[in-house]
């Protein structure tokens, strides 16, 4: 029943460990983020907020400690078995949206689909339907630069949601886009919490976007506040 729910024990990530340029950029967190929380990430520049979040998304290995997705430690698991976990339970949003400027928008979020094997047709019907939820039909076959910011970002949540990941953690979603746009994206990524209990973790800058969540995680140098 820990659908969702993500733990962070004694983490660290040590870059340089040892010497004089020595960066604990995760140092010693703890924390527990149940399933459908919505929580969002804040600290200044430098505190380790993208450092935490690779972790948990198994982008990255820390130096010590473990994650726990759905109580699974990730440091336990091959590279393949990692790959699985990302793919199937997990959902990422960059800020600069990491689409693939060769493929059209519905080949861009159908990609992590053909990676599960998924079939075609199955394929084909939850593009479709993503391109509904993020209100982007008629844009299915413009490529990343034929599409604005805020419609590159609503390509990649599809994309993130196409697998129908329980978590889904998002690094400065909103930063590459205007106020206006980063509010539209962020009423999106708010309804998918609401209406289908997704676990969203979104580090943030932006004090107003960081309020909206119930509840707020603050990192300096690496520990949690
Ligand atoms: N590959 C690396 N090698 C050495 N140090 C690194 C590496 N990656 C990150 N760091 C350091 O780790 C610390 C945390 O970086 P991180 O990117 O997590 O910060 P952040 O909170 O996301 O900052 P920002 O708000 O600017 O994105 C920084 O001091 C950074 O210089
Ligand atoms: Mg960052």
């Amino acid at each position: 029943m820990n659908n969702g729910e993500i733990v962070c024990k004694d983490l660290y990530k040590i870059y340089n460990a040892g010497m004089p340029t020595e960066c604990r950029a995760v140092n010693g967190v703890n924390i527990t983020i149940g399933m459908g929380e919505h929580t969002s990430l804040i600290g200044p520049s430098g505190s380790g907020k993208s450092t935490l979040l690779n972790l948990i998304s198994c982008l990255d290995s820390p130096t010590k400690g473990d994650v726990y997705i759905e109580g699974v430690g990730i440091s336990g698991l091959s590279g393949l078995e990692k790959a699985k976990l990302r793919r199937e339970k997990l959902g990422f949003i960059f800020q600069q949206f990491n689409l693939i400027p060769t493929m059209t928008a519905a080949e861009n979020i159908e990609l992590p689909m053909r990676f599960r094997g998924t079939g075609g047709a199955e394929r084909k019907k939850k593009v479709a339907e993503l391109m509904n939820l993020v209100e982007l039909e008629g844009k299915e076959n413009n490529r990343p630069s034929e599409l604005s910011g805020g419609q590159q970002q609503r390509v990649a949540i599809a994309r993130a949601l196409a697998n129908n990941p329980q978590i889904i953690l998002a690094d400065e979603p909103t930063g590459a886009l205007d106020q206006k746009t980063g509010e539209t994206i962020m009423d999106l990524l708010r309804k998918l919490n609401k209406e289908e209990n997704k676990t969203l973790v979104i580090v943030t800058h932006d004090p107003k976007i960081a309020k909206t969540a119930p509840r707020t995680i603050k990192i300096v140098d690496g520990k949690i506040h």
